[in-house]
């Protein structure tokens, strides 16, 4: 059974959910917004807006430092987040829990400070072919420094990572795999534990990149046993500008320093500098404050939902999307995984992915177009990108509806 087939039919009220986010409530080119862009970002509930306008209102301070009231209140929040973040993934410590950009900085930092000390000439560093770039391009920038090869991995013809060649791929020379855990452009959910337990018996380490996947259901990282775990929070109902970054203690301890400055040092001085503790050490300069308060914000609106109940909302949608595509002419899907999150990427025979995108614009419907920063995929699939309509917890039935009503006309005007 899939991860779709056993999720319970509940009841979820998506009106209610509808209501606590504002931005939800106007008109696009004189037409309802309806938001389906939501791999690209997700929209934020009250909860996290007021939880960034409350910190620039009555705590905004620098934090750690500070010998005042609003520092103390502002480093209480700064780092409550970290445990929230830490709970919320089941990490075994707040140390663990590294803030970040986003999940492309998280996974620049493991490649530049895990992966580059560590590759040998001819090591071997494991990347899907439906990997964004941000799970590419880092890899790759490691591999030429220390003359490493980055390898893909393949698909099968459902868009699904293709296990018995990932095993062939395995080696003592693999160091490294580095996985999306959800794929942006087609939505297909690698079977992640797996393929960690396989790269573990070869001495490999695997970062997983969680961007597309955090939103979706919880994330218990021990389970998982990754070794590193990369998300950021404005795909998950947070902030712009913050993101995570959870890795095993022992690597993380034995990592250098990712960037120098302020706070990442225990002393410095012109006979030698020494390092800041974890998760300190990884954390040059003044952190985004008001993010991480913004990301507990949106982990905490996260625990007032039944999440078994919104995840099989999304999965309703994704499935009244598909049922009414089956009769829809020239629609191509892109990406048939038998285990998928919620995103319908797909080509209307005869059109281009922009053309389309800017139709549906005319009509109030967000969706992101192009190759969606995955152009080795696309380049495999001999397709110059989707269009993609990619749907979340507030998305509703009348909003597939929409889609398609507007779809039929964009076919009438192309
Ligand atoms: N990575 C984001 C997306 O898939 C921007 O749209």
């Amino acid at each position: 059974m899939n991860q779709i087939e056993a999720l319970p039919k509940a009841i979820f009220d998506v009106e209610a959910v509808r209501r606590d986010f504002p931005i939800l409530d106007q008109e696009v080119n004189g037409h309802p917004l309806v938001y389906l862009d939501n791999a690209a970002t997700t929209q934020k509930p009250n909860r996290v807006i007021d939880a960034i306008c409350h910190y620039y209102r009555h705590d905004n301070a620098n934090v750690h430092r500070g010998a005042h009231a609003l520092s103390d209140r502002a480093t209480l929040a700064f780092e409550g987040a970290r445990l929230t973040v830490q709970q919320f993934i089941n990490a075994p410590s707040p140390e663990q829990i590294i803030w970040t950009r986003g999940c492309t900085e998280a996974i620049n930092l493991v490649a530049q400070c895990f992966a580059t000390p560590r590759l040998q000439p001819g090591d071997e560093i494991l990347v899907s072919v439906m990997a964004h770039h941000s799970n590419i391009v880092p890899w790759q920038m490691a591999a030429e420094k220390c003359e490493a090869r980055v390898i893909p991995i393949p698909v099968n013809e459902h868009s699904e990572l293709d296990l018995e060649a990932f095993k062939k791929l395995l080696s003592p020379r693999t160091k490294m795999v580095a996985l999306e855990h959800v794929s942006n452009a087609m939505g297909t959910i690698n079977p992640v534990e797996q393929i960690i337990a396989l790269a573990h018996e070869v001495g490999a380490q695997v970062l997983i990149d969680g961007a597309q996947a955090i939103a979706h259901w919880p994330l218990d990282i021990q389970a998982m046993d990754a070794d590193f775990y990369a998300f950021s929070g404005h795909k998950m109902f947070g902030p712009t500008g913050i993101g995570v970054l959870y890795g095993k203690r022992e690597w993380l301890e034995s990592m250098p320093p990712y960037q120098g400055g302020g706070e990442m040092i225990e002393s410095v001085s012109f006979e030698g500098t020494t390092y800041n503790q974890l998760p300190y050490k990884f954390e040059a300069g003044t952190p985004d404050i008001a993010g991480a308060v913004g990301l507990a914000a949106a982990i905490d609106y996260l625990g007032t939902l039944d999440r078994v109940a919104a995840a099989a909302h999304e999965m309703q949608l994704l499935e009244h999307s598909l049922s009414l595509a089956v009769d829809f002419p020239g629609f191509e899907l892109i990406g048939k995984a038998r285990d998928k999150t919620s995103v319908l990427s797909f080509l209307l025979q005869g059109t281009h992915p922009h053309d389309v995108g800017t139709l549906l614009d005319q009509q109030g419907i967000a969706v992101r177009t192009g190759h969606h920063c995955t152009q080795p995929i696309m380049d495999l699939l001999s397709i110059p990108g989707t269009v993609r309509a990619s749907f979340s917890i507030y998305n509703t039935h009348q909003e597939v509806e929409s889609l398609f009503a507007a779809l039929h006309k964009v076919r009438t005007f192309l």
